[in-house]
């Protein structure tokens, strides 16, 4: 059989794989910690299930607009002006299955075959892959010294004839950390200079710890005109916990949105009637649920973070949002997919190996999971690798002894 060069090329999704490892071995009766999730463990909103439940009950599920239902748009807009306090039209917004299929139709309506698309290491997992599926060349830029933000010199050398876009996420996945202000201003400048597409994925900026508060990139622009080639991307999946509704959105230039809705009609069609208007009422429904899951996640931080720092020798960032840490273990070990397959073949515990992020000696570990989880999950990772820890572990009712160390 052969395969298309890009079939051939593109990685399937580590973090995918791995939730379906853990729940087979969970399904074998193996106690599983997964501290490599991407998703909040909360319920969502009750209003986003009682509108879609009225629908599905109605009968009346039918194809939508391609850019999305009416009331989709309000909400985006809406949205749009309470955090980036900007007034944009229908035309500028399109609603998408996730904000994955929204990064997706931007891509494909700006890149050629050839063209480079510059984002930061460590980076979401998704984004080479992307690139590669419009035939593009990903270019990741990694900041010296392994700090998780780099110095726009170090963006602006990668930028030349063939750079089309440039990607910054913020807060970020896997680091949990905030670009600076002079970061995306330097960038949004630079892509203004230079003519490039930015896509801000702001899918985590309302999930911020210790006071900071979502920005807008808008701030920092000096076009703001239907030119401008700003593409802001979110979506409901993180902040209300509604990551399986797969309802996301872009705003942009009308033509760019004209070009992505058409892209995405002719993939996909209209994202689902029943999950668009669910996604509505959790956005214009009580905003308390956002509140109650962030202050969750800043203590699942919190706790994570005094583990972490107790743990000789491994080096931490402490993330300002999201629900990643992104620890340097390679005092412990270099490789982090050796580190990853040995702490779930030991202990049982799930997490991404740094290298997917690209960054190796790294590791994710999620903290949206309970905090009994992320307890019990550094004390067995603690355990697995430290030889001043004591010999035997209880894991499950099992009694486990170290024959490794
Ligand atoms: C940085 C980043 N962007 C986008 C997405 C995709 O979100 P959605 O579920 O809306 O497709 C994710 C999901 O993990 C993510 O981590």
């Amino acid at each position: 059989m052969t395969l298309s060069f890009i079939a051939r090329n593109i990685h399937e999704s580590i973090t995918l794989k791995l939730n379906e490892t853990a729940a087979r071995l969970r399904d074998k009766g193996e106690p599983v910690i997964h501290l490599g999730g991407g998703e909040p463990k909360s319920k969502a909103p009750i209003e986003a299930l009682i509108a879609g439940a009225g629908m599905l009950s109605s009968g009346e599920v039918r194809y939508t607009p391609a850019d999305g239902i009416p009331a989709m748009k309000k909400a985006i807009i809406r949205y749009t002006e309470e955090f980036y306090g900007r007034l944009v039209e229908p035309a500028n917004v399109m609603a998408s299955s996730g904000a994955k299929q929204a990064i997706m139709c931007a891509m494909q309506a700006v890149l050629n075959p050839q063209d480079e698309v510059i984002f930061p290491a460590p980076y979401w997992v998704s984004y080479p892959e992307m690139a590669k599926l419009c035939g593009a060349i990903p270019v990741a830029i990694t900041p010296e010294d392994g700090r998780f933000e780099p110095r726009i010199e170090e963006i602006e050398e990668h930028v030349g004839r063939y750079t089309k876009l440039i990607i910054l996420n913020s807060p970020n996945n896997p680091s949990g950390v905030t670009y600076s202000a002079e970061l995306v201003s330097a960038v949004v400048e630079l892509c203004e200079k230079r003519g490039l597409y930015l896509i801000m994925d702001d899918i985590y900026h309302r999930l911020l710890f210790d006071g900071r508060r979502p920005e807008s990139c808008y701030q920092y622009a000096k076009d703001l005109s239907e030119s401008c080639k700003i593409i802001v991307v979110n979506g409901v999946s993180k902040q209300y916990a509604m990551t399986g509704f797969r309802i996301g959105w872009a705003v942009a230039n009308k033509k760019l949105i004209e070009a992505m809705t058409v892209i995405q009609g002719q993939q996909t069609s209209g994202p689902s009637a029943l999950l668009q208007c669910a996604a509505v009422a959790a956005m214009n429904g009580p905003q308390s649920g956002v509140e109650s899951l962030r202050l969750t996640l800043e203590n699942n931080r919190n706790v994570l973070v005094d583990r972490l720092r107790a743990f000789d020798g491994v080096n931490l960032v402490v993330p300002h949002g999201t629900f990643y840490s992104f620890p340097d273990f390679s005092a412990w070990e270099k490789s982090s997919e050796k580190l990853a397959a040995f702490l779930l073949d030991k202990v049982r515990v799930v997490v991404v190996p740094g290298k997917e992020f690209g960054m190796e000696g790294h590791i994710r570990i999620s903290y949206c999971g309970s905090i009994k989880d992320i307890k019990e999950g550094m004390e067995r990772i603690r355990w697995a690798l430290d030889p001043n820890a004591p010999n035997e572990l209880y894991m499950g009712g099992r009694k486990l002894v170290r024959d490794w160390l």
